[in-house]
């Protein structure tokens, strides 16, 4: 895999948001930006990473092999993942996950022939009000269902791009890597999105019914905890 001299540029461009002497923090947002040209975490990206930031090819696996997000394999234009947590299993996550198996003829972190979907079992996705949740490449489409999850599938599959039910229009995965390791969404609407819907928001409208409020923070307690935590 070449890494041309502007994606060179874009890497030590991560670097620089760090201080000096701390451009190992710069791993994270590195690895998506392989991630968002590359696809996944190819070897040639982890010697990549090892090279720029000056720490060893061991070190950038360990570390890429920890986070889920970082993909060992070819991984399709869109990540659909269905969370199968407690939650989301008992409102039907695993009936969710187990229809688009059936339909996409893919098992957990497999990939479509076509290359367009890779399915996964996902850990909560902490939208349990919204249950059972499956996100496309970390959009979220609440409340979803078995027939709702395959015609969504479908319809990614047919070159569409369905509306997530909160959040920014849907984008590929590549595309989506590149926003992780820190280039701004450009498109307008990306920007618009609503991420606190109405479940969401029902246990602050209880509380300010009912007239409850946070206590108060007190400073020298918080004072004294950081001093025993020194
Ligand atoms: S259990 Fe599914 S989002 Fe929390």
């Amino acid at each position: 895999m070449a890494y041309t001299e502007e994606f060179r540029a874009q890497a030590r461009e991560i670097m620089e948001r760090y201080p000096e002497g701390k451009q190992r923090s710069a791993l994270l947002p590195m690895l998506h930006l392989v991630q968002s040209q590359d696809g996944y975490i190819t070897q040639d990206g982890i010697a990549f990473c090892a090279e720029m930031i000056g720490i060893t090819k061991a070190q950038v696996a360990a570390v890429s092999t920890f986070y889920t997000m970082y993909k060992r394999e070819p991984t399709g234009d869109y990540l659909v993942s269905v969370c199968t947590n407690t939650l989301c299993d008992v409102m039907g996550g695993q009936k969710v996950f187990d229809a688009l198996r059936e339909y996409l003829g893919v098992d957990h972190d497999e990939t479509t022939g076509d290359g367009k979907i890779t399915l996964e079992h996902a850990e909560c996705l902490a939208a349990c009000d919204y249950a059972p949740v499956m996100t496309v490449n970390y959009e979220f489409f609440d409340k979803t269902n078995p027939d709702e999850a395959v015609q969504l599938a479908k319809n990614l599959r047919n070159g569409e791009r369905p509306t997530p039910t909160r959040g920014a229009p849907l984008c590929t995965l590549k595309e989506m890597s590149r926003q992780l390791a820190g280039w701004a969404e450009d498109r307008e609407a990306g920007l618009a999105g609503n991420a606190a819907a109405d479940p969401t928001l029902a246990g602050a409208r209880l509380a300010a019914d009912a007239g409850i409020t946070a206590p108060p923070v007190d400073p020298e307690v918080s004072l004294v905890k950081k001093e025993d935590a020194s």
